[in-house]
């Protein structure tokens, strides 16, 4: 596959005509230098530098401890990988729900001190303030719908959302007002795929989905998911492009070996 080399850099506007012109949109996330150079170089559209580095980076439970300096620091390392593809920063838990002022205040320390591109944070109707206030100040945001994780607490389980009529009229309507708030795009994760393609075709900026079926503008996966470096992590919707984990295992064993049996370094391996 040859990447786009007619597409200098993707913006917000390249992801919306490609929403236009029935091109789907390709996102994975990234939390460090090379990884995020290896995806550019491959000719993804979209790198985001999720909280999900507080689960596959820190090792938590969920997404909820990582801090704003921790997003900070993933999403410098990120851009520093980065030539063509869109950046986008998520806001971390604690760093936007208090009030407007502290989600604009947030979203200015992540384009300041990162260079990321655009920020993305969770919720409907209760962030639309925040949100109003972010992109009135020039930077993009990405709204993120359904199974938003910061929440789970309150959901109680990672399952799939807005089965039941009252919680899928909520997200219709979550959906337009993060439109109509300025939004450039929409994550919609782990909602029936008859929904999130209604949403999707209701909207004019791009869906991006996960577990949301085919019918989303675009698909986004975890790296450490897609590329099975999680290997504990096996919901419906993922597909597992490689088996890294195995990979690595192997190597590493083989390199054990090498360094026990005296075989590493050999003399061309030394000064
Ligand atoms: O943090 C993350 O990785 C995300 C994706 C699952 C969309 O928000």
């Amino acid at each position: 596959m040859s990447v786009n080399k007619e597409i200098k850099k993707i913006t917000t506007h390249t992801l919306q005509k490609m929403k236009s012109g029935g091109e789907k949109i390709s996102m994975i996330t990234a939390y460090d230098f090379s990884f995020a150079k290896i995806f550019d170089a491959s000719g993804i559209d979209i790198i985001l530098v999720g909280d999900s580095a507080s689960n596959v980076m820190a090792g938590h439970e969920t997404t909820l401890p990582i801090t704003l300096d921790q997003m900070i620091y993933h999403a410098q390392s990120v851009v520093r990988g980065i030539e063509r593809c869109l950046v986008v920063v998520d806001m971390p838990f604690g760093s936007y729900q208090g009030n407007s002022k502290e989600a604009l205040n947030s979203a200015i320390r992540i384009m300041k001190e990162t260079g990321g591109h655009s920020v993305k944070l969770e919720g409907g109707e209760e962030v639309v303030e925040s949100i109003k206030r972010i992109v009135g100040t020039g930077v993009p945001v990405m709204g993120h719908l359904g199974l938003t994780p910061q929440s789970i607490y309150k959901f109680g389980t990672y399952t799939v959302r807005a089965k039941e009529e009252e919680e899928a009229d909520k997200l219709r309507r979550d959906a337009l007002l993060l439109q109509e708030a300025g939004c450039f795009a929409i994550v919609l994760e782990k909602i029936p795929a008859a929904l999130a393609s209604e949403v999707s075709k209701s909207l004019h900026i791009p869906t991006i989905g996960i577990g949301a079926g085919g019918a989303c503008d675009g698909q986004v996966l975890v790296m450490h998911d897609m590329l099975g470096i999680n290997t504990e992590f096996k919901p419906r919707f993922l597909r597992q492009y490689l088996n890294m984990s195995e990979q690595i295992t192997g190597a590493v064993q083989q390199y054990i070996r090498d360094v026990k049996s005296r075989d590493f370094p050999n003399e061309q391996e030394q000064y």
